[in-house]
This record gives structure tokens, sequence and C-alpha cells, in this order.
């Protein structure tokens, strides 16, 4: 069996028929997601457009549904919640319709259609997500979201957390950005923080005054919600 990661959706090669997906948009949009997972949403739905968003919650009842998202890292007008992990608390989201859009991280996760199984990961839940993927016993490919269509270090790290735990759990042929991750997050674990510094979306968090949610977002393999993206929904694998 073999691990591919990919540094974008648009990097993607060959196709996903009969293997495992796993999506990663660290900072912020699948913490986020395994947040409102993790604290008890009826399911996600990741649009990549707010027109898409909107057309897509005409068919739910208003009181049932969570407009979601964002664009340059903060609310889109109109809408209930932006894309801060901390924002989906229990007393927010439980048995809401998470309909969400985020720059990167939903166009990431449906780039992932086509394929056997999709999971959602980020650094909360990178142990737990690749036992489930391991489990699953096919090909793996890390889709990592990336940002404005370009590598982004912090996708990176988590994706190398990932293949640091599943080479721990079988026998994985690794590409040179599998490689690549797992020294660089085996390098840095100890201090996320540190080894992001100057880089992209880390520092536009860090202005946006996002401290909290850099925090929340680098706490490692304390959640153990494994969210799967089936037929266009996100719900609970475990
Ligand atoms: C994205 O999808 O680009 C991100 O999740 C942006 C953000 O951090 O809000």
């Amino acid at each position: 069996m073999r691990i591919d990661v990919y540094p974008t959706p648009d990097s993607l090669v060959g196709d996903l028929y009969g293997k495992t997906v796993i999506v990663i948009d660290l900072l912020r949009a699948t913490t986020s997601i395994t947040a409102a997972v993790e604290n008890g949403c009826r399911m996600v739905v990741p649009v990549v457009s707010v027109e898409e968003a909107l057309i897509c919650a005409e068919k739910f009842d208003k009181d049932e549904v969570l407009l979601c998202g964002e664009r340059g890292g903060v609310l889109i007008e109109g809408f209930d919640l932006a894309n801060s992990p901390l924002e989906y608390s229990v007393d927010r989201v439980l048995d809401k319709v998470v309909i969400t859009t985020t720059t990167n991280g939903t166009i990431a996760i449906n780039a992932a259609k086509g394929a056997k199984n999709v999971i959602i990961a980020c650094l909360r839940n990178a142990a737990f997500a690749a036992k489930a993927a391991s489990e699953l016993e096919s090909d793996i490919v890390i889709i990592c979201a990336g940002t404005q269509k370009k590598y982004s270090m912090d996708d990176i790290l988590c994706a190398g957390a990932i293949v640091h735990h599943l080479k721990n759990l079988g026998e994985y042929g690794l590409c040179d950005l599998s490689i690549t991750a797992q020294k660089l997050y085996e390098e840095a674990q100890g201090n996320i923080d540190k080894a992001l510094l100057g880089t992209l979306h880390y520092e536009k968090m860090r202005a946006l005054g996002f401290y909290d949610d850099l925090k929340f977002c680098f706490e490692q393999d304390v959640c153990d919600t494994v969210p799967v993206f089936v037929d266009g929904a996100i719900v609970k694998m475990r």
C-alpha cells in the first residue's frame, strides 16, 4: 500500500477510485469541521461558494441550519458562524446542519469526491484519523488544501503527523512529499508554533488576532472523532 501527499487539490495526479483520501486544512477548515462533528452537529455540508451555501440552506428549515465559513478569514456577511473552531461549541451546533464554505478547505474536500473513503483530519484527531484510514486497507491519498492554490506548510506538517502515525500502523510505500512531511513533522512536533513562524497563513491568523484558534489547532491527538465525507455530507465515522 502507498501514501501519496498532494500539497493542493490542483496538484492531484491520477484518479481516486478505490482509494482512501484524507483531507487536511489545518488552519482552520478541517479543524473547525472536526470540532462541529465532535460537538454533535447533525452533518456538515461543505460547499465551494457563498451562492451554493445559500441555495443549500433553502433545503432545510431555518432553525435547523447554520450558515458558516469565511472569506479573507472572517465572517461572511449574513452568515451565522465564521471559521474559528472555537465557535463550533455544543450549544451552537448540536443537531444542526452546518453548511460551510471556506476559501481553500471546502474546495479540497470537494476535490476528494470519487474516492472510496474520505476522512477529514487535523492535528487534533491525527492519530485517530490515521488509525481509521489504516483499517480501511487501501492506498491513501492525503490532499492538503494549501492557500490560494499554493503549498502551505501548516498542512504539510499535519500531513506529516498522519504519515508518522500510519507508518507505526503498517507497511506503506511513500512518495517524496510523504517522506518530506514526515521528517518535517518529526522535527517540529513539540513546537508546531515555532516551526510555522513566518509562513503565510500562520502569520495571517496572527495578524487577525486568532491566537486562541492557533493554540486549539495545534493540540495533537486530543480528539477521537473521525469525520467522513459521504454523499455530499460530513458525519461522524467514530
Ligand atoms: C480556508 O479554507 O482557506 C481556511 O480554513 C481559511 C481560514 O483559516 O479561515
